[in-house]
This record gives structure tokens, C-alpha cells and sequence, in this order.
């Protein structure tokens, strides 16, 4: 597909950090489905709506959580003007509109809703309505992607191997240092030197053992702090506000994370 350079321009910011553009291509043109693991905040969403665009696929979006059941996937009947007919899920919405569907947080989903998805996500790349006995089948532009965090709620909710296997999976990470200061001046208009001082504070709470938090600083916490900054707050309580009281409710480990960043910024 060739792309015009307003194409080109239109595209959202997403700053590559490994081969993740060509895999996900070969896997659009091969109808593969692909999943994004990795933590919180690292950019699997983005990343699948710079693809969409670039690919001129349209994307919907779905919020996996353990309420979610097939029907609201696949459809239902539903009462319109005393009539009952069917409505479409967005699973079908996707397949006849050929769009990129994404599965966010796909591990929050139960098991036997994952499973109904299954001939969706091998060679048949179909979908059974058994309400109305009617098999949808996609066509080649059809895209199945997934994203999870392996950290989060580990154990809880393992995914079966029928299901992990169905994917090509993408490890994502947060930039390296260099391009993610880069990230947060473009996306915010903070100065490259308080961005810089903003990843290399970022990177002290990733690697330090001290704290004893279920999740680390993601870049979205980074871009709360600089837009904060930005806005006038000093570049200490912004971080005190959206990096150490976002991570933790423990005073102990907040008030160290907060000497940290005053040591930092
Ligand atoms: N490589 C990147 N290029 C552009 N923007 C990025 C990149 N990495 C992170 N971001 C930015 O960081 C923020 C968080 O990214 P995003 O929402 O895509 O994370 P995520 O991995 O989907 O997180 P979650 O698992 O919580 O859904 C967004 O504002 C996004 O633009
Ligand atoms: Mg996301």
C-alpha cells in the first residue's frame, strides 16, 4: 500500500523500539493474530492505532473484563420498536467492516469467552451465531491483535497454551532513555533537559530494588508529569502527584519515592 505524505502525517506519534512495525505487517498481510504483552503504560495502544491508520484499517476496540460474556462480543436479540431483532457485537461489527479488532486486557476475559473466539483466531478465521445459525466468515483484511500485561495479576488469570498459541506475541518495553525523552518534549513542549530528568528519574524507580511496588513507572506517568509541568506546577509536586502517589498508597514507600524525586528534579 503506498501512503501519501498527508497519509504520512496524519499518522499518530509512535516512536518504534524494535521490530515490532514489520512483525505486525507480516502478520497483517499473512492474517495472523497477533498479541502485545507488556507493562502498563508502554504504548501496545498506541501502537495499534499508528497501525490501523497506517494499514487504512478501521479499528474497534474492546475492554475485556471478567463480566464480559459472548454475546456482548459476538450479539444478541434486542427489543427495537416492539420488534426483536439482532444486533451485531463488535467481533461482527469487525469482521464485515474488515477492521483491526483489539482486545484489550484479553486475560481479564473468562475462559469460555476466550474459547468462542477460537475459530476466529486459527486458519478459519470464522465465527459461529449460533442464535441465528449463521457462520461470519472474515475476509483477508480482517485482523485479529490482543494485548495483556504479563505482570499484572500473574497467576491469576494464566491463559490456556490453545489460546496463547493462536498468537504471534510482541514483547513491548518502554523506550530506551534517548527516544523516550523525545517522546515527552514532542508530546508535551517540556524542554529536553526536564525531559531527560524526567526518563532518567523513571529509570532509577524501574531498576531500584527499594520499592516494593506492583507496578512501575510507566511513560504515561512520565507524560502526566511533564503535561503538569507544562501547565506551570513545579516540576517536584507534579512528579510527587503523578509518579509517587499514583504508584503507591504506602506512606513509607511514597515518602521514598517523593526524596527521590526531590533528590531528581
Ligand atoms: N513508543 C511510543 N510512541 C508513542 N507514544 C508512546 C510510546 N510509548 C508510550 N507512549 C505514550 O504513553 C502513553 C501510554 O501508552 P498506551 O496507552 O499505548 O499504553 P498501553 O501499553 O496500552 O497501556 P495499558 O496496558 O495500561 O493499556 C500514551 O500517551 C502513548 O502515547
Ligand atoms: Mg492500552
Amino acid at each position: 500500500m503506498e501512503l501519501s505524505k498527508d497519509d504520512l502525517t496524519s499518522l499518530p506519534l509512535y516512536l518504534k523500539s524494535n521490530l515490532e512495525e514489520e512483525i505486525f505487517l507480516k502478520c497483517f498481510e499473512n492474517q495472523l493474530p497477533v498479541m502485545l504483552k507488556g507493562p502498563t503504560g508502554c504504548g501496545k495502544s498506541q501502537f495499534v492505532e499508528y497501525m490501523a491508520c497506517k494499514l487504512g484499517r478501521p479499528l474497534i476496540k474492546v475492554a475485556c473484563n471478567e463480566d464480559t460474556n459472548a454475546a456482548d462480543l459476538l450479539g444478541r436479540f434486542i427489543i427495537k420498536n416492539n420488534d426483536t431483532v439482532w444486533q451485531d457485537g463488535p467481533v461482527v461489527r469487525a469482521i464485515k467492516e474488515s477492521a483491526i479488532i483489539y482486545f484489550d486486557e484479553i486475560a481479564e476475559s473468562r475462559e469460555d469467552v476466550i474459547v468462542a473466539l477460537h475459530p476466529l483466531t486459527d486458519h478459519r478465521r470464522e465465527v459461529y451465531l449460533d442464535k441465528i445459525n449463521k457462520v461470519v466468515k472474515a475476509s483477508e483484511k480482517f485482523m485479529v491483535v490482543a494485548s495483556f500485561n504479563p505482570g499484572y495479576q500473574s497467576g491469576l488469570r494464566e491463559m490456556k497454551p490453545s489460546t496463547r498459541q493462536r498468537f504471534v506475541t510482541i514483547a513491548m518495553d518502554y523506550l530506551n532513555e534517548k527516544n523516550e525523552a523525545v517522546l515527552l518534549s514532542s508530546l508535551t513542549g517540556i524542554s529536553s533537559s526536564e525531559a531527560q530528568a524526567l526518563v532518567k528519574l523513571a529509570k532509577m524507580i524501574r531498576t531500584s530494588e527499594n520499592f516494593d511496588l506492583s507496578a512501575s513507572v510507566s511513560t504515561r506517568l512520565i507524560i502526566h508529569t511533564a503535561m503538569l509541568m507544562k501547565a506551570g506546577i513545579s516540576s517536584r509536586r507534579a512528579a510527587h502527584v503523578s509518579i509517587a502517589e499514583a504508584l503507591t498508597d504506602d506512606r513509607q514507600i511514597a515518602s521514598a519515592l517523593m526524596d527521590l524525586i526531590d533528590l531528581s528534579l
